[in-house]
């Protein structure tokens, strides 16, 4: 009789992926945490388990991305549902949170009760949208709590970010729009309205061979790359804040780590002041923030 014992000495994954797929099956059959995995190591499987196991264990050893197969995913504070509709969020993403969290700290001091609009351009599973909205969620950060819009193209990835906001209770304050960049919002309603606005747009260049390895083979292409030089979408991006950005309006962009003299440029012809690079946790340059000074 097949247990977890047993199908962890006979498989051929990394015992801590095998690991995290047979938590994900103890949780869906048993509604046991990870911990039974070892408390309940000898306990006999059944046959529609080791099914699913057979299944998902083929799945990892062709190279699906672990998230996919759980359908979940880690990001700063909250944990994400995703599924190959849109990008796995990423760790260097979490990047632009605490700029964004930063910046809302920054406008509480000047005034505490001032309504704020963030606008998260490209939110896929609502990664960023819902991490910043997440860390208002608390009682004493109600009166700080702002406004944001969420924008994407693809409205398959949409469905992935209206669920993960119903299903993290923060649909509330948040404002899906589906379309191109800025053309999803409508002026003038939009013109002069964000204090902050965010992005990680595909910036990955069309010839890049990663994209057709590890991960990435999995992911949307359209969520990776802009089919072109990968400074497409930051163009667009980084052009179109002055007219959505308040006055003191702050943006912020996640970009490639050999991108950075490009995005700086772009901020620069943009008009934009107060431009900084900042590096990922692997120390390469991986987001830039700017200003609109008036
Ligand atoms: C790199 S992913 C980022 C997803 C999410 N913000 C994150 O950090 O995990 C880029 C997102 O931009 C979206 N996108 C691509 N082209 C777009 C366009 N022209 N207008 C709006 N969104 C677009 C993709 O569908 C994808 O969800």
């Amino acid at each position: 009789m097949a247990t977890i014992r047993s199908v962890l000495s006979k498989t051929d994954l990394p015992a801590a992926e095998a690991r995290t797929l047979l938590a994900h099956l103890f949780a869906h059959y048993f509604q046991l945490p990870k911990s039974a995995l070892i408390s309940r190591d000898e306990m006999p499987l059944s046959g529609p388990f080791l099914t699913d196991w057979q299944a998902l264990e083929a799945r990892r050893m062709n190279g699906e991305p672990i998230a996919y197969l759980i359908g979940k995913r880690p990001f700063h504070q909250i944990e994400l549902a995703v599924n190959s509709a849109v990008l796995i969020p990423r760790p260097e993403t979490e990047l632009l949170v605490d700029l964004a969290l930063q910046e809302m700290a920054r406008l509480k001091q000047q005034n505490p009760a001032a309504a704020r609009h963030i606008l998260d351009l490209g939110t896929g599973s609502g990664a960023i949208a819902l991490a910043i909205a997440a860390a208002f969620d608390e009682p004493q950060e109600a009166i700080s709590q702002p406004r944001i819009v969420a924008t994407d193209l693809s409205a398959e990835a949409l469905r992935v970010a209206k669920f993960n906001a119903v299903h993290l209770n923060l649909d509330q304050h948040i404002e899906l729009i589906e379309g191109d960049w800025y053309h999803a919002l409508p002026q003038p309603l939009f013109t002069g309205t964000f204090d902050l606005i965010l992005s990680n747009p595909p910036y990955i260049h069309a010839k890049d061979q990663h994209l057709q390895q590890g991960d990435l083979r999995f992911e949307p292409l359209a969520a990776l790359s802009d089919g072109i030089d990968g400074l497409s979408c930051l163009r667009t991006i980084i052009a179109g804040a002055p007219l959505f950005l308040r006055p003191q309006g702050f943006i912020a962009v996640e970009h490639g780590h050999d991108q950075l003299s490009s995005v700086l440029q772009m901020m620069n012809r943009a008009g934009l002041q107060a431009v900084k690079s900042y590096t990922d946790l692997a120390g390469h340059p991986r987001v830039v923030s700017a200003r609109k000074l008036n």
